[in-house]
Order: C-alpha cells, then sequence, then structure tokens
C-alpha cells in the first residue's frame, strides 16, 4: 500500500492516491467510511461525495490555514462526517462544533464522545453571542450550513470570533441561497458581499463530487 503524506496539508494522507486521515479513535468507523492498517497505525478514508472540504482538497484547494495546533469553529457540523477527519488532522488544534438540529447533534455527541478535541455547542450560528462563552478566539472558521444567508451568518461570526488575519473556509450551496437563480449569479454576488470582509485567496468549484457548490479560501482583512 503506497502512503503519502499531503506536502502542504498537515494530517491529509493519501493511500493508494485515495484521500485519508490517520484516525484519532482507532476502530472508530463514523458514517461507514473504510479503513485501512498501515503498520502500527490505522486510516479512515475520506469521501469526497461525503464531505466539502474532502471535495475542495481533492479539486486543488492548499493552504486553508490548518495546522496541527489550529482552534477551529466549525458552523452546521451535522452528524460529524468532515468534522471528524478535522479532528484526525488536527492532533493538537480543538474544533468547536456547531449544529442547530438536535437529531443530528445526538449523533456528533457520540462521536465527539471519544475525541477529546470535539466540543459540540447545540446552537444557531446566526446567535454567535448566545455561544461566545464557550469558545476562545479561532484561527480558522468553516461553514456548510446550506441556508440563504450563509454569507452573512459567517461574515457574523467572523466578527466576534476570527483571529486577525485568520482563514474563513466557506462551502457556499446556490440552490440554498436561490434556487431560482443561476448559481454563477449566485456566486458572484456571494463574492461582492464577502469582499466587504475578507480577502479571497482561492475559490473552486465541487464537480464532480457536489453540484451548484463554490468552495472559499478567505482571509480577514
Ligand atoms: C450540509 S449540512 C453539513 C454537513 C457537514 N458540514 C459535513 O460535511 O459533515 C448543513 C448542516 O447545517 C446545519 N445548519 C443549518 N443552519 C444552521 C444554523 N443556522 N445554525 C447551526 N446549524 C445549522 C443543518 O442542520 C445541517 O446539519
Amino acid at each position: 500500500m503506497k502512503l503519502q503524506q499531503d506536502k502542504q496539508l498537515p494530517g491529509v494522507y493519501w493511500l493508494n492516491n485515495k484521500l485519508a486521515t490517520k484516525n484519532r479513535v482507532r476502530g472508530q468507523r463514523v458514517y461507514g467510511e473504510s479503513k485501512k492498517r498501515v503498520g502500527k497505525d490505522e486510516y479512515r478514508m475520506w469521501d469526497a461525495k461525503r464531505s466539502k472540504l474532502g471535495a475542495a482538497i481533492h479539486n486543488g484547494a492548499r493552504n486553508l490555514g490548518l495546522k496541527d495546533t489550529s482552534k477551529v469553529l466549525y458552523l452546521g457540523a451535522a452528524s460529524g462526517t468532515t468534522v471528524s477527519h478535522m479532528s484526525d488532522m488536527l492532533t493538537r488544534g480543538r474544533i468547536y462544533a456547531v449544529e442547530f438540529a438536535p437529531r443530528v447533534m445526538i449523533q456528533l455527541i457520540n462521536v465527539a464522545h471519544k475525541r477529546d478535541n470535539l466540543y459540540p455547542l447545540l446552537f444557531d450560528a446566526h446567535l454567535p453571542d448566545e455561544y461566545a462563552h464557550f469558545i476562545e478566539d479561532v484561527d480558522v472558521i468553516f461553514q456548510d450550513v446550506a441556508q440563504r444567508d450563509q454569507v452573512h451568518i459567517l461574515i457574523k461570526n467572523a466578527r466576534v470570533f476570527l483571529k486577525k488575519g485568520g482563514v474563513a473556509l466557506l462551502a457556499l450551496k446556490a440552490r440554498s441561497v436561490d434556487v431560482s437563480k443561476d448559481p454563477k449569479d449566485v456566486f458572484m454576488q456571494a463574492e461582492k458581499d464577502l469582499k466587504t470582509y475578507f480577502d479571497i485567496t482561492f475559490k473552486v468549484r465541487l464537480e464532480p463530487h457536489e453540484k451548484d457548490h463554490m468552495f472559499f479560501v478567505l482571509k480577514k482583512k
């Protein structure tokens, strides 16, 4: 089996040219992903069709601001698919995972139970003041809430939690913003709005893994 560490993304591996992370919790599967043993370590294969961060990495996203020690605020954690891979990557970091749907939060809590760098928070991402006292300032905000006002939610949280020069990663779903508009127009408007607060350092469409999504890498001005 050929194992290579990604040169630019700490904690990201290519196992026989397929994306993977080293399992922080040996034996744990989070979403039915396959696991592989290499020497004494176990790796979880990272399915780009189930994770927008995985899709973005496949499509060339690098310089994501993620280090092994990063503090991350993750908005829209759902049941923990992507969050779990991030938890594998940030071996000495911390992830504050906000999710407002109680049903998936139960699954997220189960995932976090054995992951001591993952802190689930049941809150609405529109209301950062309500969870401000649980979270420190962060190096990175990741946002994947699939809501009409995704950009607004991101900026609101960045104002409260993102360090100066910090990075925001946004998986923008055109159909959630406005189903009647051409995705290209949605992305153009989003860029305009994002530029009021961030520099856009990279952007990439997520096809063929996800339809009508744009992934933005942003730096707080
Ligand atoms: C597309 S899913 C996220 C998938 C997840 N990021 C992953 O890759 O594993 C969007 C999630 O955002 C959550 N969400 C939507 N609006 C939210 C809000 N205002 N506050 C918190 N969570 C929200 C939804 O409940 C849903 O679980």
